[in-house]
């Protein structure tokens, strides 16, 4: 059920590994993808429609035009309908088709018209493979972002070993299929991020806030830019910089205006980390002069701010992911999952103050994650940039 409402595009070319694509497409059905084949001419040498239609429960795609009854095919619907493109086996003559635009058949106008992710599968003879001009088209199909899944070492259908042969075990490249598919989940996605402290002003030269660094925001929100996805990060002050094209910054200073930043981008994102230290409380008035120094004690009456968290936990929708963070002192697996809850969370990550190397201000985390299922992973410290790493890949994990 892992690819459950996925729809596959499996393009089959001519290669004697294609009888490895009924095996792979059994397995994809198995595993509840609505899968359609499209095959090119050589393809139906190796391996019959009937045989492929059977077993994907849809006829099988290979012309562009229906036998003289004025139907067609249309290549550009196809690559539009589809969540994800694999072409297994991919012989070299399709993999060079694919890399300069050659559209003569149908499953390579599928493929120029397709905006999913798309895996190729190479497989051929091994001097065929190791040719400079193989591996320059596949350098190209990397270099437009398409992910090969690398012929492994083995004896090959000339009679000769080496690489070129398609995986072994279809259900090694289904392995490798949802591995890939999970790390590439956060492309084109967008996800708001909040970052570093806030500051409440008491009078125009004062201020309440806190030691938040604003290390761990920024070090996500890399991470999430570095795996392809788009990133809101609304930051309190501090005095870190990004320069990634993919993250947009917004910057603020008090919880308020955080709260309005947050409630204005969040409808059009696919998720968001909560990782601001956003302070609890504001003055109820804030001095429109400098207060001046006195013998008096001064006492400052202050508000509750808005939980931003817990606003974005009421108007988030099902397919939207909300993440936080819970700062403890004591009790803290108890207080993390009040908050994981009352927050509406899908997963909060804590750390505690009470662990030497995590908190404010520190280069280093130590964390644990609890999703609403209450799996606990308990990590190692770290540095924030690796710790970003393993938030993100449970961030990974939910939206696969
Ligand atoms: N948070 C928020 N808006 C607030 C307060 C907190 O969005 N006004 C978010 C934080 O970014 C974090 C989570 O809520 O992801 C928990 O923050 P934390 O300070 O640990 O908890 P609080 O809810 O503020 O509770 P307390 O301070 O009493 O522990």
């Amino acid at each position: 059920m892992r690819l459950k409402s996925k729809k596959i595009i499996l393009g089959i070319t001519g290669s004697i590994a294609a009888y490895k694509a009924a095996m792979l497409l059994r397995l994809l059905v198995k595993e509840s993808a609505e899968v359609q084949v499209v095959i090119t001419q050589a393809g139906k040498e190796f391996i019959t429609p009937v045989t492929l239609s059977a077993l994907s429960g849809k006829p099988v795609i290979s012309e562009f035009f229906g036998a003289n009854d004025g139907t067609w095919n249309s290549h550009v619907d196809l690559g539009l309908w589809a969540d994800l493109m694999l072409v297994a086996p991919a012989t070299a003559s399709t993999i060079a088709k694919m890399a300069n635009g050659i559209a003569d058949n149908m499953l390579v106008t599928t493929y120029m018209s397709a905006k999913c992710p798309v895996f190729v599968a190479p497989a051929m003879d091994l001097d065929m493979f190791a040719h400079p001009s193989t591996q320059k088209n596949i350098e190209i199909l990397k270099s437009f972002g398409n992910s090969i899944i690398e012929p492994s070492v083995g004896e090959l259908a000339s009679g000769l070993t080496g690489k070129g042969r398609e995986w072994k075990n279809p259900k090694i490249l289904l392995k490798l299929l949802l591995n890939i598919s999970i790390q590439e989940s956060t492309k084109r996605k967008t996800f708001l991020v909040t970052a570093g402290p806030t500051y409440e002003k008491i009078d125009p030269v004062r201020f309440l806030g806190n030691f938040s660094s604003g290390k761990m925001g920024y070090a996500i929100s890399e991470e999430l830019a570095d795996s392809g996805a788009n990133v809101i990060l609304v930051s309190g002050p501090v005095s870190l910089k990004t320069n990634k094209k993919n993250i947009q910054l917004v910057k603020v200073e008090s919880a308020d205006e955080m709260y309005v930043k947050c409630l204005s981008w969040f409808p059009n994102c696919d998720g968001a980390v909560m990782c601001a230290a956003v302070a609890d409380f504001t003055p109820v008035v804030v001095e429109k002069k400098k207060t001046k120094r006195g013998s008096e004690n001064w006492s400052l009456e202050l508000q509750p701010t808005i939980d931003i968290a817990a606003k974005l936990g009421e108007l988030k929708s099902e397919k939207q992911i909300l993440a936080g963070f819970a700062l403890e002192t004591n009790d803290e697996i108890s207080n993390a999952k009040k908050k994981l809850e009352s927050k509406n969370l899908d997963f909060i990550v804590l750390n505690s103050l009470n662990e030497e190397g995590a908190g404010f201000q520190v280069d280093t985390n130590k964390i644990t994650i609890i999703d609403k299922s209450n799996n606990q992973q308990f990590f190692e410290l770290k540095s924030k940039k690796e710790v970003a790493v393993d938030i993100v890949n449970k961030i990974k994990s939910i939206i696969k």
